[in-house]
């Protein structure tokens, strides 16, 4: 079956009380409650993960080829400023979509900028949670037919 990783990346631990305002109250086991639904429905297999560390971020990447087909990256902050994972993303040779709670570019300008958009099949954002529903099928579809 394939198989998607979903990884989450720093302070996205903190939703449902993190900057409600911003991210909706929605926690992250809501939301991988909500990811297994989805990929119930769409027939995958998924993973999900969260880590606040770049490092281990990067690691998970790296133990993603081979293992899952695919990629779901909600990298917080790294978005805008980790070449590192750029590369790891580049190394593993895994489809990525690159997702956001909020829509980045109406946000701060340091926000607009993305090293994962730079590597990825495509970008979701501004969605809040339903982001990771939609991003899910866009994966599908991806994985699929190439599109
Ligand atoms: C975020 C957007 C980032 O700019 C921010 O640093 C986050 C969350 C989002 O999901 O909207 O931590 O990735």
């Amino acid at each position: 079956m394939t198989s998607i990783l979903i990884l989450n990346g720093p302070n996205l631990n903190l939703l449902g009380t993190r900057q409600p305002e911003v991210y909706g109250t929605t926690t992250l086991a809501d939301i991988e409650a909500q990811c297994t639904e989805a990929a119930q429905t769409l027939g995958l297999d998924i993973a999900f993960a969260q880590s606040n560390s770049e490092g281990a971020l990067v690691d998970m990447i790296h133990d993603a080829r081979g293992t899952h087909d695919g990629l779901i990256l909600n990298a917080g902050a790294y978005t805008h400023t980790s070449i590192a994972l750029m590369d790891a993303i580049s190394s593993a040779e895994i489809p990525t979509v690159e997702l956001h709670l909020s829509n980045i570019h109406a946000r701060e300008e340091f926000r607009h900028t993305s090293y994962i958009a730079k590597v990825a099949v495509g970008v979701i954002c501004g969605f809040g949670a339903h982001g990771y529903t939609l991003a899910l099928h866009a994966m599908a579809r991806h994985l699929e037919d190439g599109r």
